[in-house]
C-alpha cells in the first residue's frame, strides 16, 4: 500500500521546492500576470519616451558631388506605440515581449562640402517611423536573502524597418542620406531602447530590495514576510511564499505553533479556485494562532466587564439566588467580572467555517466601597464558531456560541448554585456578547488599500486549516507614475 500513496502523493505535489516553513502565500494566475505585464509595459512606454540620441556624423562618397559630411542631430523618439505584448513563464523566470511596435522619431539634417574653396551646405528636417519592432526581456526572480531578487538575464529590440523622410534639400541627398543614416539609426534605437529597458528593470529590482521584510501593524507584534523559496513557477502561475507568522517584538519567544504541511491544500484551491482571479492569497490557520499566542503572551486576553447594556446583571441582587453567602456579605453592590483567557485560543479553519473553544477563566469581583473584592472564580469554556464573508471590499462575518460551560474553581463565599449562574452567563454571552460581536462583523473590517491599486471583486473562502482570499487588481491612476506610486507604497 505505502508505494502506491507516495507515488499518488508525488503526482499530487509537483512542486517539492514549495517551503512548509511558509504560510501565506500568493499565487498570481495567468491574468495576474498580464495585468503586471501590461503595467511594465506601459510604464516602459512611458520611461522611453521622449527618448534622445546621440548625433550621428558620416562623411560619404556621393556620385557627382564628392565626398560629403553629412550630421543626423536632434534625434529624438517621441512616440511609441505597443500593438501586442505577451508574458511567458519558464522554468525560472519571466520572459515579457512587446511586439508590432512602432515609433516615432524627428531629426534634424546637414551636410557640407567643398568644391575647391568654396564650402556648400544646407540643414533640415527629418522624421523617422521605426517599424516592426520587436523588444524583449527575460529576467529571473529569485529569493535573495529572503526578498524578492530580479536579474534580468536578456534584453533585445530587433527593428525591422526604419523610413526616413527628409524635409527639403537637395534631391541627391535622400537616397545618400538614407543609406549612410538607416542602419546607424536602428542600432541607435535598439541600443538606446536596451539601455533604458535595462535601467528600468533595475529600478524595479532595487525597489523590491525595499519591500520591507516584516510589517509592524503596533508594538507589540510583527509579520514576518520573509520570502522561505525562490518563487515556483507552473504553467500558468507563480506562487510566491512566505513565512506569514506573527511574532512578538518585545519577547523573543517564538510562537510554538504545530506546523502542518499544505501544499497539498494550496495545489488542490488554486487549480479550482486560482484561475479566475488575477491573485489568490492563502492564509495558513497557523497565521492567526500565532498572532492570537503572541497577543494571549503580551497579556492582551483580560477584560475587566463592568458595564453590561442590562447593568442590574452586575449586582449582587441578582445573584442572591446564586451564591447566598455574596448577597449577605455584600447586599446591593456593583460587581465587575475579570475574565482573563488561560490559553492561547486556538482557531480551527475548515472548509464549512471558523471555529474556537475559549478557555476562560471569571474571577467575580465586588466593588465594596472603593475596594475591589474577588469572590470566586469560575471556570468558562465557551465553543465559538462563525464564517466570513466579503461585502465590497469589507471582510463582514457572523459568529455564534456552539455551547459553553462553567466549572467553579475557588469562591470565598461558599458554593454557587451553577445553574443559575449558567442562566447569568448565557444572557452575558447570547444576549449581549454575541449580538454585539455581530454588530461589529456587519460593520465589517475594510481591507487594507494600497494607494493607486484598488481590488476588484474580492472573494474570501475557507478550506481545511487556511483561509482564502482572492481578487482582481486594478492601477486605479493610470495618470499617475507606476514608480511614483510604487515609491510612496514602499
Ligand atoms: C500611435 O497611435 C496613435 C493613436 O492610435 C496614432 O495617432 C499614432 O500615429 C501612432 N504612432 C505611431 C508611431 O505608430
Ligand atoms: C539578510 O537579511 C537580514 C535581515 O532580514 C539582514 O540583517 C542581513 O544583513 C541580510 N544579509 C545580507 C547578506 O544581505
Ligand atoms: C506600545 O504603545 C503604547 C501606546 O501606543 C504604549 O502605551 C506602550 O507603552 C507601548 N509598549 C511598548 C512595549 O513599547
Ligand atoms: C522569518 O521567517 C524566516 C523564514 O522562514 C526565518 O528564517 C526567520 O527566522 C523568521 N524571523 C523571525 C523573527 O522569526
Ligand atoms: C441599591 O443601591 C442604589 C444606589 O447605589 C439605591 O438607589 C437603591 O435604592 C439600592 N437598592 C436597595 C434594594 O437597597
Ligand atoms: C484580574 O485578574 C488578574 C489575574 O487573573 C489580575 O492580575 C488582575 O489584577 C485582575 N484585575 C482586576 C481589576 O481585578
Ligand atoms: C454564515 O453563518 C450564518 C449563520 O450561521 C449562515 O446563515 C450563513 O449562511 C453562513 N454563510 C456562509 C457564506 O457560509
Ligand atoms: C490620480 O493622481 C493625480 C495626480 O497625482 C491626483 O491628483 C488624483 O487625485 C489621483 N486620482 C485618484 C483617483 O487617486
Amino acid at each position: 500500500m505505502a508505494p502506491l500513496l507516495l507515488f499518488s502523493l508525488i503526482l499530487l505535489f509537483p512542486n517539492p521546492t514549495t517551503s512548509s516553513d511558509s504560510h501565506i502565500s500568493a499565487i498570481i494566475s495567468t491574468k495576474g500576470i498580464d495585468f503586471v505585464k501590461d503595467l511594465l509595459v506601459n510604464e516602459a512606454v512611458k520611461s522611453i519616451t521622449p527618448l534622445e540620441l546621440p548625433d550621428i556624423q558620416k562623411t560619404s562618397k556621393i556620385p557627382l558631388v564628392g565626398y560629403v559630411t553629412m550630421v543626423a542631430s536632434d534625434l529624438t523618439l517621441y512616440e511609441l506605440n505597443v500593438t501586442s505584448s505577451s508574458a511567458n513563464l519558464g522554468d525560472s523566470g519571466v520572459e515579457i515581449v512587446a511586439s508590432g511596435v512602432t515609433a516615432d522619431m524627428s531629426m534634424d539634417w546637414s551636410y557640407s562640402y567643398t568644391v575647391g574653396w568654396i564650402k556648400i551646405s544646407d540643414k533640415g528636417t527629418a522624421s523617422v517611423k521605426v517599424e516592426g519592432m520587436e523588444v524583449g526581456l527575460t529576467m529571473s526572480m529569485k529569493s535573495n536573502n529572503g526578498s524578492l531578487e530580479l536579474t534580468v538575464s536578456d534584453v533585445s529590440c530587433y527593428i525591422e524597418e526604419c523610413v526616413i523622410s527628409l524635409d527639403g534639400g537637395a534631391s541627391w541627398l535622400y537616397q545618400g542620406f538614407i543609406n549612410a543614416f538607416k542602419n546607424h539609426i536602428r542600432s541607435a534605437v535598439q541600443k538606446a531602447i536596451i539601455q533604458k529597458v535595462t535601467d528600468g528593470s533595475s529600478k524595479l529590482n532595487a525597489l523590491l530590495q525595499k519591500v520591507p521584510k516584516s510589517f509592524s501593524l503596533d508594538n507589540i507584534s510583527s509579520l514576518n514576510l520573509t520570502l522561505v523559496s525562490d518563487p515556483v513557477y507552473s504553467d500558468a502561475t507563480i506562487e510566491f511564499d512566505i513565512n506569514g507568522l506573527f511574532n512578538s517584538l518585545s519577547t523573543k519567544k517564538k510562537a510554538n505553533n504545530v506546523l502542518r504541511n499544505n501544499n497539498l491544500r494550496k495545489e488542490a484551491h488554486l487549480s479550482s479556485n486560482g484561475e479566475s482571479k488575477m491573485v489568490v492569497v492563502s492564509i495558513d490557520e497557523e497565521v492567526f494562532n500565532s498572532a492570537l499566542q503572541v497577543y494571549f503572551q503580551a497579556g492582551f486576553m483580560n477584560w475587566l466587564v463592568n458595564r453590561v447594556p442590562v447593568q442590574s446583571l452586575l449586582n449582587t441582587a441578582s445573584w442572591q439566588y446564586i451564591v447566598p453567602q455574596l448577597y449577605l456579605m455584600y447586599p446591593n453592590d456593583s460587581m465587575a467580572l475579570n475574565i482573563s483567557l488561560s490559553s492561547p485560543p486556538a482557531l480551527i479553519v475548515t472548509e464549512e467555517k471558523l471555529s474556537s473553544t475559549l478557555y476562560t477563566d471569571v474571577i467575580v469581583d465586588v466593588m465594596d466601597g472603593n475596594n475591589i473584592v474577588p469572590v470566586a472564580c469560575i471556570h468558562v469554556e465557551v465553543g465559538a464558531s462563525g464564517n466570513l464573508t466579503m461585502l465590497g471590499n469589507s471582510i463582514t462575518g457572523k459568529m455564534r456560541t456552539d455551547d459553553f460551560a462553567l466549572a467553579l474553581k475557588w469562591s470565598n463565599v461558599g458554593n454557587l448554585y451553577m445553574p443559575l449562574a449558567e442562566g447569568i452567563f448565557r444572557v452575558l454571552l447570547n444576549d449581549i456578547l454575541v449580538p454585539i460581536t455581530n454588530i461589529l462583523l456587519e460593520l465589517g473590517i475594510p481591507l487594507p488599500a494600497v494607494q493607486g491599486f484598488s481590488l476588484q471583486d474580492p472573494y474570501i473562502y475557507t478550506s481545511n486549516s487556511a483561509l482564502f482570499f482572492s481578487s482582481d487588481i486594478a492601477f486605479s491612476n493610470s495618470t499617475n507614475n507606476l514608480w511614483h506610486t510604487l515609491r510612496n507604497v514602499l
